[in-house]
């Protein structure tokens, strides 16, 4: 994507970015035209990526646009994105607001003398949501893999898994306990209980550390630099296929957003078998990607809370290496 001339406006923090993240889908929902946007902070600018919805939208009364599928497409200076005025209203409208707010932000944090953005939060690539591999195939070949190669995993490739982990496929803003929307993977209420973390330890472009994973945004949060591999593998019985995986995800589970609805049921059972289905998810991914993961329940619990520095309410359930074999 290329600059946009609406954008040139300096990033002052990740923070104040996920802030207008949350304004720009409000805005698309809206009018109905988008299905999400993710903000990439680029050097001083940022750039927008957003999905249009796959049925149709009528535009201005003339056009349709039809089975629009995951079009990432270029905001320009020129604003002609699509034959439509009202995309370019919509997006002049966004840009504006997006640009208003983070010069208004710099104003008050001072930040923006250094233009500088904060390294604590990583902006995945976006996910694909086609392939080569059916589901038939990847399902025939699934496996737990625990002999990984020693070599890096692409950025895209921890992309496209946390995103057929718990990323979000549908949008919905009414009901802000699904904190974004539905997602890949199913979930008693749609109360999402799962939190992700990625301990990444050579992953193409991402520092070494321990990330949580934001599905709004599709973004990962710096909680612990520098790799915890070791760490984690100690209060894991020693398995060592977590210290030669590239990427490790951390399941953990809040469980009272599922106890406050359904109660010991939704502790006893929802939250796990929620789990299960993400970790499918994963699973299936890998194998559609031509990599492995083994799902990984034997761990002290008390000892990969401390080594990950959960907070009180997270509990870790799962732990998933990903990784060439
Ligand atoms: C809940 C659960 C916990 C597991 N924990 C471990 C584990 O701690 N270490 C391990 O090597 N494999 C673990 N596995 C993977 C199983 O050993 C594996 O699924 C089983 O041997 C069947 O092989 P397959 O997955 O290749 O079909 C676990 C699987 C599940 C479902």
């Amino acid at each position: 994507m290329k600059k946009s001339k609406f954008c040139k406006r300096k990033l002052t923090s990740q923070k104040s970015s996920i802030e207008i993240l949350w304004k720009l889908q409000n805005i698309a929902l809206e009018v109905n035209l988008l299905k999400t946007a993710f903000i990439i902070p680029k050097g001083d600018f940022f750039k927008i990526r957003y999905f249009t919805h796959e049925r149709e939208v009528p535009l201005c009364g003339q056009k349709n646009i039809t089975k629009m599928k995951e079009k990432n497409t270029k905001i320009q200076s020129t604003g002609t994105i699509h034959d439509s005025i009202k995309y370019i209203t919509l997006l002049s409208m966004i840009l504006l607001f997006g640009c208003n707010r983070l010069s208004s932000e710099a104003k008050s944090t001072g930040d923006m003398a250094n233009g500088e953005t904060t390294p604590s939060v990583h902006y995945l690539s976006v996910p694909r949501d086609t392939g080569n591999v059916s589901v038939e195939e990847a399902l025939q070949k699934r496996r737990s893999r625990r002999n990984y190669l020693d070599k890096g995993l692409p950025e895209a490739f921890l992309s496209q898994i946390l995103w057929a982990a718990y990323g979000i496929t549908k949008p919905e803003r009414a009901y802000p306990s699904m904190r974004g929307g539905y997602r890949t993977s199913p979930s008693a209420g749609a109360l999402y209980p799962l939190e992700i973390y990625v301990l990444a330890g050579r992953v193409e472009g991402i520092a070494p550390g321990v990330y949580r994973y934001h599905s709004l945004t599709h973004s990962l949060e710096k909680v612990i630099d520098g790799d915890m591999r070791n760490a984690l593998r100690d209060a894991a019985l020693g398995q060592e296929m977590i210290v030669r995986a590239p990427a490790v995800l951390l399941y953990c589970a809040v469980f009272e957003r599922c106890v406050q609805k359904y109660g010991q049921r939704g502790r006893e059972r929802y939250v796990c078998m929620e789990a299960g289905h993400s970790a499918q998810n994963v699973y299936l991914q890998a194998e559609a990607l031509n990599i492995g993961t083994c799902a990984i329940g034997a761990f002290n619990d008390d000892r990969v809370r401390q080594a990950m520095k959960l907070s009180a309410t997270e509990e870790p359930l799962y732990i998933m290496p990903v990784g060439y074999y």
